[in-house]
């Protein structure tokens, strides 16, 4: 080793020297494995070899996190080339360690499809370590994203020895994970991250990535304040009870909402503009479709929360698919060949059953339901810190610097937090508030974007507002990108659910 070192340094210069020695300490060793299995909830048991605790980068800041866990089923599965899900589990923008799977969520299902799974671990708003008898943030963003970005490196630089194809990589995350996994998705080999990730000592190699599993990503951080107020302000003096304080900052907030929208200058499916003026019907097409959705596998939906139903439609005007209904007669059965409308874009299912169908929504009333359902969050949501109340946020956190001080990331906050209306945030924090929103990085070129993308975002999560998710998934759709997204009937804050049609999914990119 020594040797190979003094001779590089002497062939090609120190750039060579620092680049081998990284070589050798980034490979991985396809003999230092231990013998695991899981037994699944049919009760099938999966074995697999587990190589657990390994250190991605070179130059190692926080060893309990910097780490990812590899785990290789023993069938693996039978095609030319085999998928690795790449699974976080940060949640409320923390440390995660490297986890090992789990028979209930996607990593215990891709093993048993005979899926290679990796489950890094990364650093996060309250990974400390201590120098020089200080304490130090380790995760104060991007980091968490970087170290996230190094694993997929590391997957492939080692392709050869790793089985799996690392032009198959899947992230999956939930919550502030589905928020990393939007941005690993975002972000290939984008230069605005390159400089980091070789001072970490990460693989010098491509971290661009073949599709993103977002379940509820809290994204979009420095526009989810207004995003959530201009949504749900219909709720403040009703069911949100807010007082004349939160008001006011609500209605601040929400006046921002429309030329942020207008700005994004997205297209419908149809093609014409996605602006504030049509937007809420453009959502209410994605809830109606999770409601038709919910209503052929059988569920039940009150008439109390806001859709209408066909019959509410016939019962006024008396007409039918036969026409008026003669006095004293029953109305005509429902799955007499007419369909619903398909609402939403993609293939919303044609509906043809003999049930109700929902032909309409009160989106205000929805969102009060929603809203009763789970309190909603205080305005500011997200950037709280300093505004109404001085309790930072996960997301204060994360943006804090590291000696561990919260910090705001939106002039908006800032401003009310100083008392100072013409405050604006540092040159460096507008630099890593931008690091860590996907939205910057789709259809401008900036990035490898993932070709395919899964966003669930469940029909009654209230922890971000809908909008992050529509804007995310509507960019990627104008950009060409294959995106399977849904608003889950019934779903609250939560990932990794209905994994039959996430499985069916994955397989469906890879044929
Ligand atoms: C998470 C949830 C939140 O509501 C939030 O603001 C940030 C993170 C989470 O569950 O990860």
């Amino acid at each position: 080793m020594k040797q190979k070192l003094i001779l590089a340094g002497l062939l090609a210069g120190s750039a060579a020297l620092t680049s081998m020695a990284q070589t050798d300490a980034l490979r991985f060793n396809p003999d230092n494995y231990i013998r695991q299995s899981l037994t699944m909830p049919d009760g099938r048991e999966v074995s697999y070899k587990a190589y657990e605790g390994i250190y991605y980068v070179t130059n190692i800041e926080d060893s309990v996190y910097q780490t990812l866990n590899i785990y290789v089923p023993d069938r693996l599965a039978n095609i030319p080339r085999v998928p690795v899900l790449l699974r976080t589990y940060v949640g409320g923008y923390a440390a995660s360690t490297a986890k090992s799977p789990s028979a209930s969520d996607a990593t215990g299902r891709a093993l048993s499809e005979g899926y290679v799974v990796c489950i890094p671990g990364s650093r996060g708003s309250n990974s400390t370590v201590e120098r020089d008898g200080s304490v130090i943030y380790t995760g104060i963003a991007p980091n968490g994203l970087l170290d996230l970005k190094a694993a997929v490196r590391y997957l492939r630089y080692n392709d050869d020895a790793i089985p799996g194809s690392s032009e198959l990589i899947f992230t999956d995350g939930t919550s502030a994970g589905g928020a990393m996994s939007s941005l690993l998705g975002a972000t290939g080999n984008s230069k605005d991250y390159a400089e980091s990730l070789r001072k970490m000592g990460a693989a010098d190699v491509r971290d661009d990535v073949f599709a993103a599993i977002c379940y509820c990503p809290i994204t979009d951080l420095n526009h989810a304040d207004m995003e959530y107020e201009w949504l749900y302000g219909c709720t403040n003096t009703g069911v949100r009870h807010l007082s004349e304080d939160q008001i006011v900052i609500s209605d601040e907030l929400a006046a921002e909402c429309p030329a942020y929208i207008n700005s994004l200058g997205l297209t419908k499916p149809d093609g014409t503009l996605l602006t504030a003026d049509n937007y809420k019907e453009y959502l209410k097409g994605f809830l109606i479709e999770s409601a038709h959705r919910a209503l052929q596998e059988g569920c039940e939906i009150p008439d109390s929360i806001g859709f209408k139903f066909y019959q509410d439609k016939m019962e006024p005007m008396g007409a039918g698919p036969g026409g008026p209904i003669p006095a004293g007669e029953q109305r005509p059965p429902f799955g007499d060949g007419r369909q619903a409308p398909s609402f939403g874009p993609g293939n919303a299912p044609r509906f043809n059953k003999t049930s109700d169908f929902v032909t309409g929504l009160d989106l205000d009333k929805y969102l009060a339901y929603v809203a009763s359902v789970t309190p909603l969050k205080t305005p500011p949501a997200f950037d709280q810190m300093g505004v109404l109340i001085e309790t930072p946020s996960p997301e204060n956190k994360v943006f804090g610097n590291k000696n561990g001080d919260a910090a705001n990331f939106t002039d908006f906050s800032l401003r009310h937090r100083l008392h100072d209306s013409k405050a604006k945030l540092s040159a460096d924090m507008t630099r890593r508030v931008a690091l860590m929103n996907p939205m910057n990085y789709i259809g401008n070129g900036s990035a490898k974007v993932a070709p395919n993308w899964y966003i669930r975002h469940g029909a009654k999560d209230r922890d971000t507002s809908f909008l992050v998710p529509v804007n995310l998934a509507t960019k990627l759709m104008n950009a060409g990108k294959n995106v399977d997204f849904a608003l889950p009937w019934n779903r609250p804050h939560s990932g990794d659910y209905n994994l039959d049609d996430l499985f069916r999914w994955i397989a469906s990119t890879i044929q």
